[in-house]
């Protein structure tokens, strides 16, 4: 091989690296993340302080234009946001066409994508105007298409939320109100959704945000690169971790809850369980926001009167992890969705719609990486790879193979 017409034809030197380990992709300002100590503040914010102190509109608000909303700003986001909580009846019929055993995630993949067709203006970026009212748009739309997924697979009537409900508030009693039952909200819940969304609303360049990046760098829309992500968030390894854990944790009941076997298991290179909810690829200390959850499951399951054996396994789990030098040595601690699934359960909501919750909350983090994207005018996505197929050869016609 003739490396300099190779280097030529390769625009220079290429790193190859797996999984992109050691890659930055961008430069962004929205999420600053310390994997050794454990830190992660959204905008130059502690994530411990927002989780406790804010609520998610705020956050999301932070995350997408970079400062906190003072109370005017806060409610005429709110506003237009509840303006464009109405998704086009016509959706409802592809809803209708999925089998009702569909995976939610599927669901809310091609319904983020189809809203593209019903809102075709949706892809102008011409000025931060458009971009506003596509933001906006998504942010209504969302929780409609949340709520339906899980009514849908419940077999429940379709509805709309109420305008007069804060943001949380709305996606809870869409979810779970009833027709001609009153839904009556409890704080508890609510406090409790508010903050798992706070947690999950950003984490720089993960799976599932550097899909929307990459998409978005072709100029597809907002929505499309937002449908993308939610494919990337199901896989196991990333988002569809939360339901991992607890089928995990059931499982491990229902075997009559000998952790030990399932730790020797996970640590056994010839069987491909892992444990799930644990591990991260860039925190090697731990996950600051898998600490708060832990110290919120207990607070939630104590305030709602709820024992699940379930938690002590996951506790009995992370006491036997941190102390075995498998994942000691491999720096291997719980993640945000060890916990997250926990309470969830408690809050009612059911398995395999855990990861559309985590979609839920993180979305405003990638509409804030897809904008920041735009706006800094990033190149297209475009990664490049190491040739280790066939050199040239002659064609050989199929009579003669
Ligand atoms: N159980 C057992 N062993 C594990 C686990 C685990 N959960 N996680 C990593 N390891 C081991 C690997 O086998 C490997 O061991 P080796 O060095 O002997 O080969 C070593 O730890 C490093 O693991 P990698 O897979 O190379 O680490 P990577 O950074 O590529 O993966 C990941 C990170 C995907 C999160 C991994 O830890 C994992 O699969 N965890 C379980 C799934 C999970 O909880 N995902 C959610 C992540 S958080 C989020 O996305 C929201």
């Amino acid at each position: 091989i003739d490396i300099s017409s190779l280097r030529n034809s390769t625009g220079g030197i290429i790193t190859l690296d797996p999984g992109f380990k050691n890659t930055g992709s961008c430069e962004s300002a929205i999420t600053f993340l310390d994997g050794e100590k454990g830190i992660l503040h959204y905008r130059g914010y502690s994530i411990e302080e927002l989780a406790e102190k804010a609520e998610f509109l705020e956050v999301a608000y932070l995350l997408i234009f970079g400062e906190l909303p003072n109370k005017e700003q806060l409610d005429k986001f709110h506003d237009d946001i509840k303006h464009q909580s109405v998704v086009d009846e016509d959706v409802k019929k592809i809803l209708d066409a999925f089998p009702k055993s569909a995976h939610p995630m599927g669901v809310l993949s091609s319904l983020t994508s189809a809203l593209t067709a019903f809102n075709p203006s949706s892809v102008d970026v011409r000025s931060e105007e458009a971009m506003y009212k596509s933001i906006v748009k998504i942010l209504g739309k969302f929780p409609v298409l949340v709520s339906w997924t899980l009514r849908k697979k419940m077999g429940q009537p379709l509805n709309y939320g109420s305008t007069s409900l804060g943001y949380v508030e709305n996606v809870l009693q869409m979810m779970f109100s009833q027709p001609n039952e009153e839904y009556v909200l409890n704080p508890i819940v609510v406090e409790a959704l508010d903050k798992l969304l706070i947690l999950h609303a950003d984490h720089e360049q993960n799976c599932s945000t550097s899909t929307v990046r990459i998409a978005g760098s072709s100029h597809a829309g907002l929505f499309v690169s937002l449908a993308s992500g939610i494919s990337a968030l199901w896989g196991p390894l990333h988002g569809g971790a939360n339901q991992a854990v607890i089928e995990m944790l059931e499982a491990i009941q229902k075997d009559g809850g000998d952790t030990k076997k399932y730790m020797a298991k996970a640590k056994d290179k010839e069987d491909p369980f892992r444990l799930m909810g644990f591990g991260h690829r860039v925190y090697k200390n731990f996950d600051p926001r898998a600490k708060i959850i832990k110290k919120a499951a207990d607070a939630i399951l104590n305030d709602l009167g709820i024992e699940d054996p379930i938690l002590d396994i996951a506790k009995g789990l992370e006491k036997e992890a941190l102390e075995d030098s498998y994942f000691v040595d491999r720096k291997l601690y719980p993640n945000v969705d060890f916990y997250s699934g926990v309470i969830y359960r408690a809050l009612g909501i059911p398995t395999d719609m855990f990861t559309v919750m985590f979609a839920l909350g993180r979305l405003p983090g990638w509409i804030a990486q897809w904008r920041e994207m735009r706006l800094n005018k990033e190149p297209i996505g475009r990664p490049r790879q190491i040739y280790i197929g066939k050199t040239l050869r002659p064609f050989i016609p199929v009579e003669e193979r």
